[in-house]
């Protein structure tokens, strides 16, 4: 039977997706995911306010003490001199893809508008098919309309 479709301009061999969950966290398991008739697969996703949380709180903990000796100003590098951000996310997209022949679509949850962007970036050089967003805010206030917050 021809299970062939179009989905966002890419041709899959079948219509079955897996959705992003930790089943893509292995290549093993995406090639198992592509072995047993998926036509792409969703990675899970990678969230906008982890990579900022990690990025805060490695600051913390390399800034944590400086000033606090004269004879040291402070004992760890700059941030800038470590690689914090999605790099994990990104090899894995990279290996995935040169690994199986399936679209490998990555999942993005931005949080702040536009702070989502740049990542979206690395992950189409890193050979994401396609991206998924997710948008999260969490709304409070009656007064905003649904289209506001579409339009924001
Ligand atoms: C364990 C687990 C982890 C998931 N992780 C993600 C995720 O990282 N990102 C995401 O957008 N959805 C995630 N989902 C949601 C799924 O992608 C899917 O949208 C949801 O399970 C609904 O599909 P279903 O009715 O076929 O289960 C997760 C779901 C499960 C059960």
């Amino acid at each position: 039977m021809k299970l062939n479709t179009n989905y966002l301009g890419l041709d899959l061999k079948s219509p079955i997706v897996p959705s992003a969950s930790p089943l893509s966290e292995s290549i093993d398991s995406i090639r198992t995911m592509e072995d047993y008739g998926a036509g792409a697969v969703v990675l899970y996703s990678l969230f906008e306010e982890q990579i900022e949380a990690e990025s805060h709180e490695l600051n913390h903990y390399l800034t944590s003490g400086t000033d606090s000796f004269a004879e040291s100003l402070d004992f760890f590098p700059d941030m800038e001199s470590y690689i914090t951000g999605p790099d994990a996310y990104l090899e894995l997209i990279k290996r995935a893809t040169e690994t199986v022949y399936i679209p490998v679509i990555a999942s993005l949850n931005g949080v702040t508008p536009g702070g989502w962007t740049s990542h979206a970036t690395l992950m189409e050089q890193a050979g994401a098919a396609a991206i998924e967003l997710n948008l999260y805010a969490i709304q409070g206030n009656l007064e905003v309309s649904a289209s506001e917050i579409e339009a924001r």
